[in-house]
């Protein structure tokens, strides 16, 4: 048999295998076509694709980069892969500019863009005939909403102009056209030309040297194992790399650098935690990419090269934590992927549980335990931001029809699935939780999961049978039920003995010496800053501010707490900062309540919010910029308007 015919009919095999609802064998060689679920819960209701009848395998990128247009351009070639007698492939589009759409020899084949929906973007229907691969030419918007295009004056270094992405949930279609939906996963590569003398990196191993071509250069990339396609990202910049250890390095903008490796110095460590608790790492490397302070999230999980906020960067790698989650992340998220957003607390929640585990192996007991506590205090938070204990959003299998992922994108996913992980792991004891752990990503390794994958694979490999555990565990009540079921394990009281004594001294009027306050780790302060009342008077405010300097200090979390307190106080005094802080970073995290806030509050807020997101909306990325404008803070500008998402 030609090897090509060969590997078409494996493929079609597998195909069918996995059709028919059969899982490959626990330790079987990584497919290099994954499956496709069929079961109803797995069907995405955020991607047009129609995966059971074609689907990608793979996609090639070859694009330029074009700073003055805002727009990559070039040809993406796909392979596909259709069930018999199936002619015509769906793949998701948000206002893609395609001009031509062939088969490889060049033959056109007819395409349809359907009607648009504004969180979805439109179904791009080609039919292919016999085509296995096809090749799409086409431009980015200069609005799409993945893609940020930052100049020169939004760099640290101010003299070159910068490129990212942000994929997750739903924004890669607004740059690459294909089937955009996490259970559908694919191998791919790139080719990316960019002017010289900068430097583009890609969330996949580097193929060869960059090749210079007069004013520009190409670099290449390849990842042979299949992702779900948000993981495929871009930066382009004026970069530099270090290396931390063996197979970890960072990127950023040379002025950033030393900070930056100084700040990330546990990374390798942090790898060998990760590594004891999940199984070997399947990557390769784990470089980080540290990047201007507009990136929109604190990080971002992308395969080989996680994206980071330089907000984290706080001189004393007391939010590193920050990197325990994004490199758990390359087990829980990247090899076995929520199916749909729908199980995004399965990428998230079991994360949010391994990221506390690996701060216990690296900086001890004391220092996890006191984050799982602040966990605990922001799922009660999120219980209360979503309609109580009986909020239908309290649930961790959500119902995100007619919906953005983004409204997913809660404490709850994080918080409440990570405290359901502890309490399996509270009630079977920390070494059968662990084997059953490792066991779950040698089982579904490039893999989409749906939360009935994960009830089945705990029933049959932690249960086996044991009816008062089952009883025990009330599987079924966390994940389908709103509100936090009773069996819950607790944090540990005494985690903040000393700080919550002193939030209850505050309230009797007394406040921590500044040696105290000094003396506290971030995690303790802001224990301190979020439990204390939210409402407090302004002298009390202002008696804080002058004693620790909270308004202007250096540690990010620690300013957005103290400025939440403020608004939430209409404290005049705090606004400069307050301003300061939403035009030097746009982490959404921080922008997103801060000025929503001062939105709700009509006659103090209102206006300095409008004020501040004047100049600071040209700042944020897409996908922060979609939410804040919906608070309607004035009318954008026409230029505004036509970049609005
Ligand atoms: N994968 C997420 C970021 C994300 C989620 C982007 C959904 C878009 C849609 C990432 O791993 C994350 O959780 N980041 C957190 C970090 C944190 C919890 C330590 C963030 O950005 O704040
Ligand atoms: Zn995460």
């Amino acid at each position: 048999m030609h090897f090509r015919t060969l590997i078409a009919t494996v493929a079609s095999l597998l195909l069918a295998a996995c059709q028919s609802g059969e899982v490959p064998a626990p330790n079987a060689p990584t497919p290099a076509v994954a499956p496709i679920l069929t079961g109803a819960d797995a069907a995405d209701v955020h991607s047009y694709a129609k995966p059971l009848e074609a689907r990608v395998t793979n996609v090639a990128l070859d694009l330029a980069v074009d700073f003055n247009a805002k727009r990559v351009g070039g040809t993406a070639t796909l392979d596909i892969q259709a069930k018999p007698g199936v002619k015509q492939i769906v793949l998701d589009d948000k206002g893609l500019e395609i001009t031509a759409i062939t088969t490889v020899e060049g033959k056109p084949l007819p395409h349809t863009v359907g009607a648009v929906d504004p969180i979805l973007g439109a179904p791009l229907t080609i039919q292919m005939g016999d085509a296995k691969k096809i090749v799409v030419t086409y431009k980015s918007a200069p609005d799409s909403g993945a893609l940020q295009w930052l100049t020169p004056q939004q760099t640290a270094g101010k003299k070159y102009p910068y490129l990212f992405s942000q994929g997750q949930a739903i924004e890669n279609r607004s740059w690459i056209p294909t089937q955009d939906s996490p259970g559908i996963r694919q191998t791919w590569e790139a080719k990316i030309t960019v002017p010289q003398p900068l430097t583009a990196v890609m969330s996949a191993p580097r193929v060869g040297e960059p090749q210079a071509t007069g004013r520009s250069r190409q670099f290449a990339f390849r990842m042979d194992k299949p992702v779900a396609p948000y993981l495929i990202a871009i930066a382009v910049g004026d970069l530099a790399f270090r290396e931390l250890g063996p197979r970890t390095g960072v990127w950023t903008e040379p002025a950033m650098l030393d900070k930056a490796a100084a700040e990330l110095d546990d990374t390798e460590k942090m790898v060998a935690a990760a590594e004891k608790l999940y199984g070997p790492y399947q990557w390769g490397r784990y470089d980080m990419l540290v990047l201007p302070p507009s990136f929109p999230f604190g990080g971002m999980e992308n395969p080989t090269l996680t994206f980071l906020t330089p907000t984290f960067l706080a001189g004393d790698k007391s939010l590193t934590s920050l990197i325990a989650h994004e490199l758990a992340h390359s087990w829980s998220g990247n090899l076995a992927t929520n199916a749909t957003w729908a199980d995004f607390w399965l990428n998230e929640g079991m994360t949010t549980y391994a990221e506390r585990r690996i701060v216990e192996e690296v900086y001890g007991p004391k220092v996890a335990a006191q984050q799982v506590a602040l966990g605990q205090d922001a799922m009660n938070k999120a219980i209360a931001d979503n309609g109580g204990a009986a909020g239908d959003d309290t649930r961790l299998h959500i119902d995100l029809k007619g919906r953005h992922p983004d409204d997913g994108l809660t404490d709850i996913a994080y918080e409440k699935g990570a405290a359901f992980l502890r309490t399996i792991e509270a009630a079977v004891g920390r070494e059968r939780f662990d084997e059953w752990l490792k066991g779950w990503f040698s089982r579904h390794k490039f893999a989409p999961v749906t939360t009935s994958i994960f009830l089945a694979d705990i029933r049959e490999h932690l249960i086996k049978g044991d009816a008062a555990l089952e009883k025990k565990l009330a599987l079924e009540e966390w994940v389908n039920e709103p509100g936090i079921p009773t069996n819950l394990a607790p944090a540990d009281r005494q985690a903040f003995a000393e700080v919550d004594a002193a939030v209850a001294a505050f309230k009797a009027g007394t406040q921590p010496a500044p040696e105290v306050w000094k003396r506290w780790t971030t995690d303790e302060k802001l224990r301190f800053l979020t439990r204390i009342d939210k409402q407090q008077p302004k002298e009390r405010l202002a008696a804080l501010d002058r004693a620790y300097g909270l308004a202007n200090a250096g540690n990010s979390e620690v300013r957005f707490a103290f400025l939440t307190l403020a608004v939430a106080a209409r404290y005049d005094p705090a606004v400069p900062a307050l301003e300061d802080f939403l035009l030097v970073q746009g982490r959404r995290k921080f922008v997103r309540p801060l000025i929503t806030a001062l939105a709700a509050d009509k006659q103090w807020g209102r206006p300095i919010a409008a004020r501040i997101y004047a100049k600071a909306r040209p700042l944020y990325h897409p996908v922060t910029v979609r939410d804040l404008d919906k608070l309607g803070l004035g009318a954008p500008t026409t230029d505004q308007a036509l970049t609005a998402k």
